[in-house]
């Protein structure tokens, strides 16, 4: 079956920001499983939060040094209220990923997916107070070890 995708710009300002937080709580809001922690546990006011996150991944993406706030104090408040396990990250970063393949493709686009992938690791394991198996020093293999170890001494000389 032939599949035909529209080209699509890269992230590249602040007004592709505006496009990208507006899409994502549009899915949010109308999701069975998140949308209700924002409406009901949260009580969101989207006048305000909205903004917020211009400023947050404006700040992310293209050092604005809008965004004051503090997310892990957010959503630790959450934690005690609301589901907040591994799998609701999952889900939240799903629903990330297909604003962001919805409206752009590139570099810049693949840079806040992934930043947003590393967000929820540590927003994940902060909160639950449990280290992601992920980034347990256990669990490295040889080559992420000597990897970690060069990049700390980048002298070689520990
Ligand atoms: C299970 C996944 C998540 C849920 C249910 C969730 C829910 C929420 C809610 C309800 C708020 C509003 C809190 C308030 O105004 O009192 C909030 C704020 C925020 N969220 Fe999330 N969130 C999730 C994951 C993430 C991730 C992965 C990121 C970053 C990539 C993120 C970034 C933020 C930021 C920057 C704020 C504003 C914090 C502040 O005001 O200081 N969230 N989130």
């Amino acid at each position: 079956m032939k599949t035909t995708t529209m080209p699509r710009p890269d992230l590249t300002d602040r007004e592709g920001i505006v496009l990208l937080v507006n899409g994502f709580y549009e899915r949010i809001r109308a999701d069975d499983q998140l949308g209700p922690i924002f409406s009901d546990v949260a009580k969101v006011d989207w006048d305000s939060h909205l903004p917020r996150m211009y400023d947050f991944w404006d700040t992310v993406m293209f050092r604005s040094g809008t965004f004051r706030g503090n997310p892990l104090t957010a959503h630790a408040k959450l934690a005690p209220h609301t589901d907040m396990s591994r799998a609701k990250f999952d889900h939240w970063l799903t629903l990330f990923r297909e604003t962001v393949a919805a409206l752009f493709e590139g570099e810049n686009a693949e840079h806040i997916v992934r930043c947003a992938e590393d967000m929820a690791n540590v927003l994940h394991s902060k909160i639950n107070n449990s280290r992601d198996q992920r980034f347990d020093p256990a669990n490295l293999s040889d080559e992420q070890r000597q990897r970690y170890a060069a990049h700390k001494s980048p002298s070689g000389s520990r």
